[in-house]
């Protein structure tokens, strides 16, 4: 066996490929949110933005494949870790109440799960834009004119995709579930770094909460301000007419019955 090899079956190995695949996946999230939020903007904004990210094939799909590498290797060593543990010691604790752990540090498989869940529901409703599970309709035929040229309508996506309560809540449940897996992911990756003193580890598990309940806000605001029609709700009247017209929206849908109104 190889040293690289040695080391990443080791424990430590492991530990390290978790917190620099967890560091760089809280990086993905950081920029994600910074480009969602310009749904708060004009149409335009974000419209363009998205359109320069798919006009650029092997950027996007160089991005894509790193990113998924970085998750596999994230569930696998997760997976790895915890099975070790598990044979490390076969017979469970006497006592059920835990010592010295936070509440979250306990949710992590749970909530690592809610998050992979919904990872996956989420390319299939905006990236792979599949119509039956958006409650709304055929997402793919929403276009809009960019400087002259025709492009996909993101913002119309998401201003109708969050018209449906249920794809809201279930947004919601998921970043609720990102910040108790972050609060303490974020946490332990400075450990595993070896940052943890007593001076620092109160600080960095403070940073920690506030860094993930900052991220919770800003990635929950987007769902709840569209649905409470605080943002797009002209535009999602004007949209949902269109694609009626176009018989692209399901009838009895919410947006549906938006048009109707
Ligand atoms: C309110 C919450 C969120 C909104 C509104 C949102 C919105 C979007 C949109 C509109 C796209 C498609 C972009 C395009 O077609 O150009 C997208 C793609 C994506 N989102 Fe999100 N997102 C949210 C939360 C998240 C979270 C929490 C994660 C990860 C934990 C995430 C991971 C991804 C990934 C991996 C893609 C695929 C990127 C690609 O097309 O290659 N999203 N998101």
């Amino acid at each position: 066996m190889s040293t690289v090899a040695g080391i990443l079956n080791s424990s430590l190995g492991r530990k390290f490929v978790m917190a620099a695949t967890g560091g760089l996946l809280c990086l993905f999230v950081v920029g994600h949110l910074v480009g969602n939020l310009q749904v708060f903007g004009p149409p335009e904004l974000i419209n363009a933005y998205a359109h320069f990210l798919q006009s650029k094939p092997v950027m996007i799909w160089g991005a894509r494949i790193g990113l998924l590498l970085v998750v596999v290797l994230h569930v696998v060593t997760a997976v790895q870790l915890s099975l070790a543990n598990k044979d490390a010691r076969p017979v469970a604790y006497a006592s059920k109440v835990p010592y010295g752990s936070t509440w979250q540090s306990r949710y992590m498989l749970g909530s690592g799960i809610v998050v992979a869940a919904f990872i996956l529901y989420h390319l299939a409703h905006f990236t792979a834009l599949l119509p039956g599970i958006n409650g709304v309709g055929d997402f793919s035929k929403l276009k809009t004119v960019l400087h002259g040229e025709t492009v996909a309508d993101v913002y119309g996506m998401m201003i109708l995709g969050f018209q449906v309560w249920w794809v809201t809540l279930f947004y919601l449940i998921a970043q609720a579930s990102l910040f108790i897996h972050l609060s303490h992911g974020l946490a332990s990756l400075f450990q595993t770094f070896g940052l943890r003193n007593h001076v620092w580890w109160p600080r960095i598990q403070r940073f920690a909460q506030g860094a993930s309940l900052a991220l919770f806000l800003g990635y929950a605001v987007i769902p709840i301000a569209i649905y409470v029609r605080v943002v797009g709700a002209d535009y999602a009247g004007q949209k949902t007419a269109e694609l009626k017209a176009a018989a692209l929206v399901a009838a009895g849908t919410p947006a549906d019955k938006a048009a109707t109104k």
